[in-house]
């Protein structure tokens, strides 16, 4: 981290998380924040669900939920950037408080409950973005809906000519009743929906799922079955938790989901089991608490394709990004391997022991 970055940082952290994240978005809009490019290669070169990425390390959902920054994200050193969650209507989400850095933790709880602008201002933003590498919208259900299913093809149809890849999030904690989407039946027709929708696109794209970190053995088995006899291209492992283990910081009380160090174990366990029940015949992106390259390889050994990471950034800055993936591209190079993808699910049975 330059010093001069260190210092936005201090100076972020002196306001409230929600007012914080709003001035970072407005500071990387406004070029206040180094855009690198993606740090690229032969070594890093990655290709997931049929999209070429200059190398692994990807944005999660949930920083840029309007799609703002979109242009400065993707030159900010992610090789893949995703936005949203986009519902088909705006809506203003739970009352704030509702996003607390929990800094003794490396961890964030947000109980933000989708709120953003709507399908059609997102699509009108992405329409006018500059994708300088493959960008997916996050798809979300509205809190009111009468048929919440629908809503995820309903924001598919909307924004779907904009983007590259588009993740179908039934994992949220702070929808209620969001997470029951995630069972058989329901979400074997929930997928039909969106995947009949993705091939009606004049460009279909990649769909992939996004999957809680907090099911039992059973419910990942049924999720894995639906993954693989759906059409969805790839699974996104793992969203944010609502277990509270072993945290120090005074707002390990808030409700809401946790992300950050604390998530890394619990999620790298659940992506590990998904890359046994699906034999590896998805590619998996591994998500949860990833803070530097030896993590982000940590989730490729584990089964992981390509990464995402989001709470790392409130701590170590927007070129976090590019710094794992030159760290990657170390690594790699003195193991000795001609492409990240050599570790996919090398270090498996080690997460599904412990
Ligand atoms: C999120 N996350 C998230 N996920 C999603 O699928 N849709 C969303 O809208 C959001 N929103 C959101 C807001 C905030 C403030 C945070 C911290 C997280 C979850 C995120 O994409 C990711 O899965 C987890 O945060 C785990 O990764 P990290 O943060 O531990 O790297």
């Amino acid at each position: 981290m330059t010093a001069c970055e260190r210092a936005g940082l201090w100076l972020l952290h002196r306001f409230d998380p929600e007012t914080a994240h709003r001035l970072s978005l407005r500071a990387l809009r406004a070029g206040l924040v180094p855009l690198p490019g993606a740090p690229g290669g032969a070594r890093l070169r990655t290709r997931l669900a049929g999209l070429d990425l200059p190398n692994p390390v990807g944005l999660a959902a949930g920083y840029d939920k309007n799609a703002e920054a979109v242009t400065a994200l993707t030159r900010a050193g992610f090789g893949f950037v995703e936005v949203g969650a986009a519902t088909p209507l705006p809506q203003p989400g739970n009352p704030r408080p509702r996003l607390f850095r929990l800094t003794e933790d490396r961890a964030v709880i947000n109980r933000f409950g989708f709120n953003n602008d709507g399908a059609e201002a997102i699509a009108a933003r992405l329409a006018r973005a500059r994708r300088h590498v493959p960008v997916g919208l996050n798809l979300g259900a509205n809190k009111t809906s009468a048929d919440r299913a629908a809503d995820f093809a309903k924001v598919l149809a909307v924004c779907g000519p904009h983007v590259d890849f588009a993740t179908v999030n039934v994992s949220s904690p702070n929808t209620e009743n969001l997470r029951a989407l995630q069972g058989r039946a329901a979400l074997a027709a929930l997928l039909a929906g969106v995947i009949a929708t993705r091939d009606g696109l004049a460009r279909p794209i990649p769909v992939f799922l996004k999957i809680a970190p907090d099911l039992e053995e059973a419910e990942l088995a049924e999720l894995a079955e639906v993954a693989l006899t759906s059409g969805i291209d790839a699974v996104i492992a793992t969203n944010t938790t609502t277990a509270r283990d072993g945290l120090a910081s005074r707002h390990a009380g808030e409700a809401g989901g946790l992300s950050g160090a604390p998530l890394f174990d619990r999620s790298t366990r659940v992506l590990a089991r998904f890359h046994r029940l699906t034999g590896g015949r998805l590619p998996l992106v591994g998500t949860g608490g990833i803070a530097s390259a030896e993590d982000a390889r940590e989730k490729m050994l584990a089964g992981a394709s390509a990464v995402q990471l989001y709470s790392a950034m409130v701590y170590q800055g927007p070129s976090l990004a590019a710094r794992i993936a030159r760290d990657l591209d170390r690594l790699a190079a003195r193991e000795g391997i001609a492409n990240v993808s050599e570790w996919i699910g090398e270090g498996r049975e080690r997460w599904l022991t412990s």
